[in-house]
């Protein structure tokens, strides 16, 4: 299976799953990453991996339509089969979703259904729950709102700042987002009433 994933910086998720997807053999290729920011810290990663990387630039669209568009466009040259939102920061048209129904994942840093959107370590910590941690959904064309996948979870700790709790949400987010796509690529999935269903490994 060919695989594309989506970054807009750091790519420390996405660099999780390259290093899960040759190390455990999966049955399947990270054919590209690709950035809607040119300076995004982890395209030089899938770089140096051999992977082949693009930037659609999206400063230089001037609505989102046409940023999605060309964004498929630059998608479908790979031909993926699962299309991997990894930190890709960018809300998407219900078109562009559409396309990539039930064959598009993203990780999201909270238990969702809380904390959708953005700061979501601060809205736990001013909501003072006693768990945290992420979640790996299908995107549908509410944000954040796709059936869930898996979630991992961490506890609220006495002192938690904002960077502490990000940084032990990001732990298991580099465990749970290569978990979740290799259930996919072992075709493990399917989505039955609007919810996740995983089967076993053959
Ligand atoms: C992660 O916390 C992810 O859940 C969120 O943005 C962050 C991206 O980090 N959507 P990275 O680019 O994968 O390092």
């Amino acid at each position: 299976k060919n695989i594309v994933i989506l970054i807009s910086g750091r790519g420390s998720n996405m660099e999780a799953l390259v290093r899960a997807a040759q190390s455990e053999g999966w049955p399947a290729r990270i054919a590209a990453v690709i950035s809607n920011r040119p300076d995004a810290p982890g395209l030089a990663f899938a770089q140096g991996r051999g992977i082949a990387t693009a930037v659609v630039p999206s400063k230089q669209f001037s609505n989102r339509a046409d940023f999605d568009a060309a964004l498929q466009q630059e998608i479908d040259r790979f031909a993926p089969d699962l299309v991997v939102l990894a930190g890709f920061m960018r809300v998407l048209t219900d078109a562009f979703v559409e396309q990539y129904a039930g064959r598009m994942l993203n990780i999201h840093p909270s238990l969702l259904p809380a904390f959708p959107g953005l700061a979501t370590h601060r809205q736990a910590l001013d909501a003072g729950v006693p768990e945290h941690g992420a979640t790996v959904h299908f995107v549908t064309a509410e944000l954040d709102h796709g059936p869930v996948v898996a979630q991992a979870r961490v506890g609220v700790l006495p002192g938690d700042t904002e960077a502490t709790l990000a940084a032990r949400v990001l732990v298991e987010e580099h465990k749970l987002y290569p978990y979740a796509v290799r259930l996919f690529v072992e075709d493990r999935l399917s989505i039955e009433h609007g919810e996740v269903r995983v089967s076993d490994a053959r």
